[in-house]
């Protein structure tokens, strides 16, 4: 029997413990367990980086969420990351990476796969021309995107983009980050791999940091399995029990993100203290077609130029009250940050560098009339 997101986000891998009934899966803080004989682990588990029931808890739920049959949890969001372009690509390989991403994502391929002989190329993902001109025919493993990006909030069409990846012979793989799975489900519109830093939208809390690959295809799930027990980047017990905590309400928040980030970017498109503002559920974003399409929602992530410039935008960021100054999103707190100097500060320079005057909220689930009435005094 098929069920809905919100019940596969509640039971999915989460089944009461066989021996106490425990309604909540226990957190398995061990690092070994005993074998009733030589080479016979009981149920398969012999040491917790390979496997642990917490984390298989979470991973099977991650891939109910997401539609694939496997799903894995890492240390964090660049761990999976890691994880994945060390399974899928070797030295002399390429890839397609999006020119507005987050940069810790544009820094592992800039600073550390570059190194180790790893090349890229930075395309816009909202143009699948531009896409299919920067894959190199034989050499292209990967087309990776992000949608929406972080920080412009760039959309890309995930259908077309896995025909153009496909044609070529590469993956698709997309940071579903911004999004979440209740939002989202690239596997259902022909993605090949899905990526997430859990510490946002999926812990909801702010309080955990972690990573998870979906893969559409068993196969190359079962080889990201291999590297990731080869690897050792794993979630721990404790974290991927509060991540399952997180995930169980995961579609409540993200409409309550939604309704919020609806409000506010309409009260800022048209402010005279802002330029633009970047929402793709306003219907002047280029995007909005294509999200409507693929999005159950808009999101709760918005970002704004500052009418006043790259100063005025500073000075924002440092006069909300509600809005906490800080990096990371997706909790159920709303944060304010300003990229150029905080999140994305490794991608100065770069083609992946971001306008000064833009600031980036990441609408929390608070009373909305109390955010607003934070972001007119600090508009200033
Ligand atoms: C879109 C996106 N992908 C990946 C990451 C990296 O995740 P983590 O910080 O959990 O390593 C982030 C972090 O901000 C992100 O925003």
């Amino acid at each position: 029997m098929s069920h809905g997101f919100d019940t596969l986000a509640i039971h999915a891998g989460q089944d009461p413990e066989a021996r106490t009934g425990a309604v909540i899966p226990p957190i398995y803080q061990t690092s070994t367990y005993a074998q009733d004989a030589v080479g016979a682990p009981r149920l398969g588990y012999e040491y917790s980086r390979s496997g642990n029931p917490t984390r298989d808890a979470l991973q099977e739920c991650l891939a109910a969420l997401e539609g694939g049959p496997v799903g894995l949890a890492f240390a964090s969001g660049l761990a999976a990351e890691d994880t994945l372009l060390r399974t899928v690509c070797k030295p002399g390989d390429h890839v397609v990476i999006p020119d507005d991403a987050y940069g810790g994502t544009y820094r592992l391929f800039a600073r550390v796969a570059e190194r180790w002989g790893l090349d890229f190329t930075p395309a816009k993902v909202s143009d699948p021309d531009a896409v299919r001109a920067a894959i190199r025919p034989g050499s292209t493993k990967i087309v990776w995107v992000e949608t929406p990006t972080n920080p412009l909030l760039g959309i890309a069409d995930i259908a077309a983009l896995a025909g153009v990846a496909h044609d070529a012979g590469a993956l698709l793989v997309v940071d579903n980050t911004f999004a979440s799975p209740y939002l989202q489900q690239p596997i259902a519109h022909g993605a090949d791999v899905v990526v997430h830093s859990t510490t946002k939208y999926i812990g909801g809390h702010s309080d955990v940091v972690g990573g998870a690959l979906v893969a559409a295809d068993a196969g190359l799930g079962e080889e990201l399995r291999y590297h990731q027990n080869a690897m050792g980047a794993i979630n721990g017990p404790f974290d991927a029990w509060l991540t399952l905590r997180g995930i169980k309400t995961l579609g409540v928040r993200m409409d309550r993100h939604c309704d919020n980030a609806e409000r506010i970017a309409a009260y800022l498109d048209g402010h005279a203290k802002v330029g633009q503002v970047i929402y793709p559920g306003l219907p002047a974003h280029p995007g909005h077609e294509v999200a409507a399409k693929q999005m159950r929602r808009f999101g709760g992530m918005i970002s704004f130029r500052a009418a006043g410039g790259e100063e005025h935008a500073v000075e924002i960021c440092n006069r909300t009250e509600l809005f906490i100054l800080a990096e990371s999103l997706g909790g159920v707190e709303s944060l304010i940050e300003h990229p150029g100097r905080m999140t994305h500060a490794s991608a100065a320079g770069s083609p992946l560098e971001v306008p000064g005057d833009l600031v980036r909220l990441s609408v929390g689930i608070e009373t909305v009339d109390d955010l607003l009435a934070d972001l007119e005094q600090a508009l200033g």
